[in-house]
């Protein structure tokens, strides 16, 4: 990540750091159980190509299996659905060939072709966590690759982290046993990330968290809580029923409204190009302002 985020910074480029998807909290050492989350990574997966058309090399720290950049677009379909055999003739010695189904997978060469591009250009940097603790280790070590590049980094953490965990010393080793009746759980609060990471691991840094609400009352006095908490630069504030079609962007002193309207969804825009559109204007000016 330290030489990722230097040879970048050294080209001219920006580095985003985006987390993205779930994340998962062992029940029991040997983990057969687990408490998980809705979070599917789309908004991370999503963002990553955007802030990559914006110039940007983008740190993707993700939960293992959810929705990744590219490959996004087509995590519904069932793969053997878009291939085509043709069988071959051993008595000509022709192969088996097997070709894609252009119907099934809509604009699989753009994408594709994209895809490469990115890979080949060393643009996209996939990390990969299952677990809390591991989103947390990943996190600090992250936070202190991208430092060295001050206020060119970008912290956008997009990720659904659990906020309440079982201590390794308080869990049992083995599968909990239904046969000794109804489970209690005693959940620990996990540490605020957020605080370390702008205080200490990268101080210079621009930083976006996610605020997540189910009621849409609370959302903003919640947002602007964690600005006056953390001391960050931006809060992306949404409603788990409508993220996908509305945000507000909150700054201590801004609050922009980002909403789809029914001709975008028409035409396939999707928010999170009006997001990172927002949040890449921001991060100029921050940085101008610290140059000046
Ligand atoms: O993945 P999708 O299905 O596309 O959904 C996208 C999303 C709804 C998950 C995303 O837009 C979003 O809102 N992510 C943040 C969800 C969340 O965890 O919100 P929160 O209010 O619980 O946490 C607020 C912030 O604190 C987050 O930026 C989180 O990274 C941070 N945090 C959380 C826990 C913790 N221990 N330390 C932290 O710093």
């Amino acid at each position: 990540m330290s030489a990722f985020a230097t040879q970048h910074a050294a080209a001219g480029r920006r580095v985003v750091l985006i987390t993205s998807g779930g994340t998962k909290v062992p029940l029991e050492s040997r983990t057969v159980r687990f408490l998980d989350n809705f979070s599917s990574g789309r908004r991370g997966a999503c963002s990553a190509e955007y802030f990559i058309d914006s110039g940007y090399a983008v740190v993707f720290l993700h939960r293992h299996r959810s929705l990744y950049p590219y490959s996004r677009m087509f995590s519904t379909i069932n793969v053997m659905d878009a291939l085509q055999l043709t069988s071959g003739d051993e008595a000509s010695g022709s192969a088996d060939e097997v070709l894609v189904n252009p119907q099934v997978l809509p604009n699989i060469a753009k994408v594709l072709k994209k895809y490469h591009e990115v890979k080949d250009g060393g643009l996209l940097l996939p990390i990969e966590f299952s677990t809390l603790s591991e989103y947390l280790h990943l996190l600090k070590a992250a936070a202190q690759a991208l430092s060295t590049i001050g206020p060119k980094a970008m912290f956008y953490l997009a990720a659904a982290v659990s906020d309440f965990y079982i201590p390794a010393s308080e869990m049992p080793e083995h599968k909990i046993q239904s046969s000794n009746g109804p489970l209690q759980l005693s959940l620990n609060m996990v540490p605020k990330i957020l605080s370390p990471l702008v205080k200490d691991w990268a101080p210079q840094a621009f930083v976006i968290s996610f605020k997540l609400e189910t009621d849409a009352a609370i959302l903003l006095d919640k947002a602007r809580g964690a600005l006056k908490n953390y001391r960050h630069q931006a809060v992306v504030a949404n409603v788990l029923d409508s993220r996908r079609g509305y945000v507000v962007v909150v700054t201590p002193k801004t609050q922009d409204e980002l909403i789809l309207t029914e001709e975008d969804v028409k035409n396939e825009v999707e928010i999170e190009e009006m997001i990172v559109s927002n949040l890449t204007s921001a991060h100029n000016r921050f940085i101008n302002q610290q140059a000046s």
